[in-house]
């Protein structure tokens, strides 16, 4: 009998996508981000979106008028849907996520023009902000909004990172070693995820080939 699990097979790369809540030029999110894209493995490779300010308030009138939708949510659309996985690092507002990441994933909700490209999309979430709880209360918004959008979202390991100032240096370099180490943890963790849940269609093909 064909045994799936020691089908020898190189290892997928899996690409995947990264939002920063947070359009702010020295975002520590962002900054948070490509931290972790440098600690990744050598099987996830994390691309940082650029193009969040694109993505127009939400509207239906918007929405009927343009089928096809903005530009900027047709890109972020696409990206998301192209992507093995998603990781969103929030800031933290008013004790939620802000307002320009719930905007984001209120036109990524919606199941027009090509279905709703958040359910069953793996994802990760992270987050760094001036106070000292973390982002957990943003960060318990945002499941609570990615529940409902069907979303698979990773349950541990979290990553709160509390007094972002002192983590960082002038140039937006993670200088801290315990938030690298928990960062790294997270970037390895989220691979199994997506592995998790979504095996290699590799492996399948060479086990029903033997
Ligand atoms: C409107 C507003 C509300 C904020 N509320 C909180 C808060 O509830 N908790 C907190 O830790 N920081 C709060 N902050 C500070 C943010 O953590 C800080 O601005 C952080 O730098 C935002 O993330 P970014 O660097 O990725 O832009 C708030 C900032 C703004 C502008």
């Amino acid at each position: 009998m064909t045994h799936l699990a020691t089908a020898t097979h190189p290892a997928r790369v899996h690409q995947v996508l990264c939002l920063a809540g947070s359009l702010r030029r020295d975002s520590w999110n962002r900054h948070l981000l490509h931290a972790a894209a440098a600690l990744a493995p050598a099987t996830l490779q994390l691309h940082v979106y650029e193009n969040l300010s694109d993505v127009p308030l939400f509207d239906e009138d918007l929405e009927q008028r343009e089928a096809a939708g903005p530009a900027g949510v047709q890109a972020l659309r696409a990206a998301v849907a192209a992507a093995d996985g998603v990781i969103i690092a929030t800031p933290e507002y008013n004790h939620a996520m802000p307002g320009v990441l719930k905007n984001a994933l209120d036109w990524l909700s919606r199941e027009r023009p090509a279905g709703e490209v958040l359910q069953e999309k793996p994802l990760g979430i992270l987050g760094a902000s001036a106070g000292s709880w973390g982002t957990r209360l943003a960060q318990a918004s945002l499941r609570q909004v990615l529940h409902t959008c069907g979303t698979l979202v990773m349950p541990a390991p979290s990553v709160f990172v509390a007094n972002a100032a002192a983590r960082f240096d002038a140039d937006g370099r993670l200088t801290d070693a315990a938030t690298a180490q928990s960062l790294q943890r997270f970037v390895l963790a989220f691979g199994q995820w997506i592995e998790r849940l979504a095996p290699t269609a590799g492996a399948l093909d060479q086990a029903m080939a033997q």
